[in-house]
């Protein structure tokens, strides 16, 4: 039996959605970028496997270093120690380096609120900030080491908060702001933090969510956490508890702005920041302090082809490792104006994100595809209203575009002008695996491309060995990167177990992939994501993509439902575009639309019409709560977690 299962896993991921079109950069882009040309790339990219301490020693001279290492690389599968030996401070890398060159009065934050008010910070100004609230911790007997929860909204407060702790040696935890109490509660517990650092509220669609409250709950079960600083954001009424809450505004009043950067060793953590993963308790991901800065540092540099004079954003949320990597460490310690945004794409108006591009004159967009889609469902007259002319590079992250939402984002969006830049990592990873160099390649829709140098990643089969040019396998990466996570939290036999037991001595990724004949790479979404119909592996992004390819269809989501004669069948939630009617003859059109666009295997054996899907707040689709709608079973779990849990009711009233 055990055989016969693995004969079975033996046979490939099929990727069967056959995508040949290719954009390649402008003269103009290419001629300007920071690598030109795939040969340029291909020489970096050779050299850093050939000699990957050699390589990474020289990248390392990029960061301001108190004392350099001793050696670069110690591998103790799974466990890596990178530069030990050397000493450096993040923030001292994303703020006092600049202050003596021309960039002290550049902006390094520049800040949109969702009520439109807005607020920029030079590096000075952002320098000056961070070192009263690092004596602000200090005063709260927050030494090297201790942890430090975020629990706020998309405010400057908060990259303020996490680059003081990196000051003072200090291990931030952000807890993103739309999680409950319940979900607050267990990180804190988990990391045992000593402060917390929240607001009173935050906007949501006009509406104020209360995260002092949240807190307050939260906290009363926490006995390690010693004081409480609130940041007023929403002028919401608050209870605040004698010596333990304070008002930011109140700490912050008078403090010097002054405070000498911690000399911190490379391996001393820096942050943990949670994931889920298969089991209900999140994993504490590590990271540590010189080689994720550095990972950070040059591939922002890399895939976003970063120039001093560019205004650059990411539209990720800081609770999220993208926010951390992209709009945070990697941006400032490039010397970089990066914008953050508190709002979301389509408050107060369908067109938020292309006022925002229009207002700061935004170069480098980065977003994902979730709100790429969103986005697209409103219409192109949103972005019409807008002139986007200052874009010269677009970004997708979280979850692989399909070619259609690629498509229109390069059109509508980009004009034709702009690559676009599919980068695929992960939290683990810290910072971008694999992604188009822009200026280097031709991209192909859908496809995440090359690895980023230093990077190795294979393909394997379920016996351990390689693929072949496109045959679908598990994606591990063979070598370690400086941007890994060091461990989980307190548990490394659940790291050891999640990441490295599958594979011995390589990064499991715990994503399905294949590359092209030339060598391309295209990411199938989670394995377990991957559905087996009649013995043939089906990557459930490739209908969705296929689905969402017909004029009809805004957004669809694709989970396996049992199937008796197949083993699994393939169960579409489809979402319609606002001005068609949910007509049962649709569903026989889709059906022979995607058997079109794939081959009669892919044809869903179900279609059901909903109005929405059920995603968590940060716009991730809850699978798990579909394949209970699919399954004919009425039991969805814990659904506090969804942006809009009432999405369930309709969903399991409506199953066909
Ligand atoms: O399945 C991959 C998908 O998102 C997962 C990582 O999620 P998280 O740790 O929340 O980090 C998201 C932001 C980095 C991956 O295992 N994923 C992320 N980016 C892509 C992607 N899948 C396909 N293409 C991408 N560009």
């Amino acid at each position: 039996m055990a055989e016969e299962q693995a004969q079975e896993s033996e046979k490939t991921i099929e990727s069967m959605l056959a995508e040949g079109r290719k954009f390649p950069p402008s003269d103009d882009f290419r001629n300007r970028a920071n690598i030109k040309s795939m040969e340029e790339y291909q020489k970096l990219y050779d050299r850093s496997v050939a000699e990957p301490e050699k390589f990474w020693a020289e990248m390392a001279e990029e960061l301001y270093w108190f004392r350099k290492w001793d050696s670069v690389l110690l591998w103790d599968p799974p466990f890596a120690k990178w530069f030990e030996g050397g000493e450096t401070n993040v923030s001292f890398n994303c703020l006092d380096r600049h202050l003596k060159t021309w960039r002290k009065n550049k902006a390094a934050i520049i800040w949109e609120g969702e009520p439109g008010d807005s607020r920029i910070f030079t590096y000075h100004q952002l320098h000056r900030e961070v070192c009263k609230f690092a004596n602000v911790l200090k005063k709260h007997e927050v030494v090297k080491g201790d942890r430090v929860c975020l629990y706020m909204p998309m405010i400057p407060e908060l990259a303020i908060a996490m680059l003081a702790c990196t000051r003072i040696g200090a291990v931030h935890s952000i807890v993103f702001g739309g999680f409950s109490s319940d979900a607050l509660r267990d990180r804190i517990q988990d990391s045992g933090a000593k402060l917390v650092v929240t607001s009173d509220g935050s906007f949501r669609r006009g509406k104020r969510i209360p995260l002092k409250s949240n807190t307050d709950r939260a906290v009363s079960v926490c006995p390690s956490v010693e004081n409480v600083i609130v940041v007023n954001r929403t002028n919401l009424e608050v209870r605040m508890k004698g010596q333990r809450d304070h008002w930011w505004h109140d700490v912050m009043e008078g403090e010097s702005a002054e405070c000498p950067p911690t000399h911190m060793e490379s391996e001393d953590p820096l942050f943990i920041l949670y994931t889920s993963g298969t089991t209900g308790k999140p994993k504490g991901v590590l990271h540590t302090t010189a080689g994720y800065l550095l990972y950070v540092h040059m591939t922002s540099k890399w895939v976003f082809d970063l120039k001093e004079e560019d205004t650059y954003w990411c539209t990720a949320d800081i609770g999220w490792v993208t926010g951390h990597s992209y709009i945070v460490y990697g941006p400032l310690s490039n010397g970089a104006a990066s914008i953050m945004f508190e709002g979301v794409p389509n408050y107060p108006s369908p067109d938020r994100f292309w006022g925002i591009v229009e207002k700061y004159g935004v170069n480098i967009f980065y977003t994902a595809p979730t709100a790429i889609r969103a986005i697209m469902k409103d219409g192109d007259e949103w972005p019409a209203r807008h002139d986007l002319r200052s874009l010269r590079l677009l970004g997708s992250v979280g979850e692989p575009i399909n070619p259609e939402a690629w498509i229109w984002y390069y059109k509508v969006i980009g004009k034709e002008r702009c690559p676009i830049v599919d980068t695929w990592w992960q939290t683990e990873t810290g910072g971008i695996l694999i992604s188009p160099l822009p200026g280097a390649m031709d991209i192909k829709p859908g496809s995440a491309a090359r690895p980023i140098p230093g990077v190795v990643p294979v393909i394997l089969r379920e016996d351990g060995s390689e693929v072949g040019a496109n045959e679908g396998g598990y994606l591990v990466i063979k070598q370690p990167w400086p941007g890994m996570l060091r461990t989980l939290y307190k548990d490394p036999d659940r790291f050891k177990e999640v990441y490295f037991s599958k594979y011995p001595g390589f990064y499991f990724t715990g994503d399905g992939a294949r590359f092209d004949e030339e060598g391309d790479f295209w990411l199938m979404g989670r394995i377990d994501d991957v559905i087996n119909v009649s013995g043939h592996r089906i990557g459930t992004m490739e209908v969705e993509s296929a689905l969402v390819s017909h004029d009809v269809v805004a957004e669809a989501a694709v989970v396996p439902m049992p199937h008796e004669i197949k083993g699994q069948g393939l169960y579409a939630f489809v979402i319609l575009k606002e001005d068609v009617q949910k007509e049962e003859s649709l569903k026989k059109l889709l059906r022979a639309h995607v058997s079109k666009e794939i081959g009669p295997i892919a044809k869903p054996d179900k279609i059901q019409f909903a109005d929405a899907l059920p995603k968590t707040r940060s716009g991730k689709i809850m699978r798990r709560i579909l394949k209970v709608v699919a399954s004919g079973e009425e039991d969805c779990g814990d659904t506090t977690t969804l942006a809009d849990p009432s999405v369930v009711d309709r969903l399991l009233r409506d199953r066909v």
